[in-house]
């Protein structure tokens, strides 16, 4: 046998951990199904929707444990080593609880370059918890993310897979932090691409309406 199978350098999963979930809260509903048999509809094999059925498990359980991602694997015929893959390739899927709302700063390159460590260290000392990890109180889980592709707007943060917030300083950290203590839609502005400012009305896409504030459902709702 290999070495590297004997002494793995990364530490192996436990294969069979305690579960978070009874066999009762197990299952989708005849709803959610119905959305299932859609999303697989959309292509030529059902291994092509399991994105989806991940994202729809995380919306309903509030993150992927091994008996979620058994269950979406029985629910596409799948076998679990497959879902198990997808899920653990993409930060975006959460393979343990997280907190109310989960803050991905981005210390790649540009962030990094533009004072992503200096985002998540001002971060660290206000929640009073390091990175990778989650307040005592559940609110926040503060990680740090590779880049979000957003690097013209650095350093930058996204909140709960949800709203981009470009451009940091502190007084936007501040305000971001009380707009979530105090359950407001986040200050958001829509960030624009210089040579689209003008003819798009300050905004760079152009089917969607330039905003003020973002409203992400915060992720408690699916997990309490
Ligand atoms: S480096 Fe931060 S978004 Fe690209």
């Amino acid at each position: 046998m290999a070495d590297f199978i004997r002494n793995p350098v990364v530490a192996l999963p436990d294969s069979n951990p305690e579960a978070h979930f009874s066999e009762e809260e197990l299952v989708f509903t005849p709803e959610e199904k119905a959305k299932i048999v859609d999303y697989v509809a959309q292509y030529p094999t059902p291994d092509g929707a399991v994105m989806w059925v991940l994202w729809l498990a995380q919306e309903k359980f509030g993150f992927l444990p091994p008996e979620v991602m058994r269950l979406v694997a029985t629910e596409l015929s799948l076998p679990y080593a497959q879902v198990y893959g997808v899920a653990t390739f993409y930060t975006q899927f959460f393979k343990e609880k997280k907190g109310t709302f989960v803050l991905d700063v981005c210390t790649c390159f540009s962030c990094q370059f533009c004072g992503g460590y200096d985002t998540l260290a001002y971060l660290e000392e206000k929640l009073g918890v390091k990175r990778g990890h989650t307040t005592p109180c559940g609110r926040y889980t503060l990680q740090e993310a590779e880049c979000l592709g957003a690097c013209g707007s650095a350093p930058m943060m996204q909140v709960s897979n949800g709203p981009y917030a470009y451009n940091l300083t502190p007084e936007k950290i501040d305000a971001l932090l009380a707009a979530m203590e105090a359950g407001k839609p986040l200050p958001f502005v829509s960030v624009t691409l210089p040579q689209d400012e003008d003819e798009m009305g300050g905004n760079r896409r152009t089917d969607a309406e330039a905003v003020e504030h973002y409203v992400v459902p915060p992720q408690a709702k699916r997990t309490q």
